[in-house]
């Protein structure tokens, strides 16, 4: 396996250690990005290096270090590739990339001010690519209410603390859905555990706004971008569980998902009315042609177009 993993800069395989007073381990004290190469390249590197800043700003870990990352980071992604070429390991070509900085370690207190200098970690191993078929087929989501505090746990922040989105996409997995959609306290939907998601009315595609408390999807910056650059109008405004059930397409979008049509939303819906239903068809149930578009502009942004 063609597994690299770099810890604050030394490179070793799977069994990389961490110490488990490290507050990453703690706590959760962490935060986090994951991004993807395509043809070899980090897809969104600034993108992605200017939201881990945002995350260390909100945890209060200051400033990170961005030329040391990419410098960590280019040398895991090269290290894992040629462990894939020569040491035995299978060949990979596109490389799933986690960046984690957790606080660091200390005496265990909650008081952050104990801990001693940010530990990276940085995990490079391939991508894994998702069953053609839930493109072609569309997924389930499975709508999750959540407490108002599990939505807006981490503010935008990409933090390592996700049991929330955990808990709900166990939930959603015992409906056999594919994600679950978080709806916060004022009945709006959030986001999924691991993607944004897409509803689109006729020419117009809407997207939950990020004062929800949502993580600013890369992803989802770019489909809005293409949406736009389509002729299509963008608005991010809230949604209910019933209206999203009720749009001509819906779609999630994530680093590695891209643009994933959804095709069924279950979990307890009201009707136009007011029944409760509890699984509800997106359109005619197929995957939408919007989605299938935006999916299709979206590769030949990230520069790999599908065949
Ligand atoms: C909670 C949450 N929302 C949205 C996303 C999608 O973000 P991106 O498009 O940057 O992968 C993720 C990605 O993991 C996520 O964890």
């Amino acid at each position: 396996m063609t597994t690299r993993i770099s810890v604050n800069g030394v490179i070793g395989d799977d069994h990389a250690q961490i110490s488990v007073l490290d507050r990453g381990f703690l706590y959760g004290d962490s935060i986090y990005e994951v991004l993807r190469t395509y043809r070899g390249e980090p897809w969104a590197l600034e993108p992605h290096l200017d939201r881990l800043q945002k995350s260390a700003e909100l945890l209060m870990m200051g400033r990170i270090d961005r030329a040391l990352i990419e410098r960590e980071m280019r040398a895991t992604i090269a290290a894992a590739v040629d462990a894939g070429d020569g040491g035995g390991g299978e060949k990979h070509d596109e490389s799933y990339v986690r960046v984690i900085v957790t606080r660091g370690t200390g005496p265990i207190s909650l008081d952050l001010a104990v801990a001693a200098a940010p530990s990276r970690v940085i995990i490079v191993t391939p991508v894994r690519a998702l069953d053609p078929a839930l493109y072609q087929r569309g997924v389930k989501v499975f709508v999750v209410h959540a407490s108002g505090s599990a939505v807006a746990a981490t503010h935008g922040a990409k933090s390592g603390n996700y049991l929330p989105n955990i808990l709900a996409l166990a939930r959603a997995r015992e409906h056999d859905a594919h994600e679950a959609l978080l709806v916060d306290a004022h009945g709006h939907i959030a986001e999924g555990s691991s993607s944004n998601v897409f509803a689109r009315y006729g020419e117009t595609l809407c997207t939950p706004p990020l004062d929800v408390g949502i993580l600013e999807g890369i992803t989802r910056r770019t489909i809005i971008e293409l949406g736009r650059e389509a002729g299509m109008t963008v608005e991010e405004r809230n949604l209910t569980p019933e209206e999203l059930a009720a749009a001509d397409e819906v779609f999630l979008t994530s680093t590695l998902r891209e643009v994933l049509p959804v095709t069924r939303v279950d979990g307890v819906l009201a009707d136009g009315d007011g029944t409760l239903t509890e699984e509800t068809l997106v359109g005619d149930g197929k995957p939408g042609a919007v989605a299938h578009a935006l999916r299709r502009a979206y590769r030949r942004r990230v520069g790999d177009p599908l065949p």
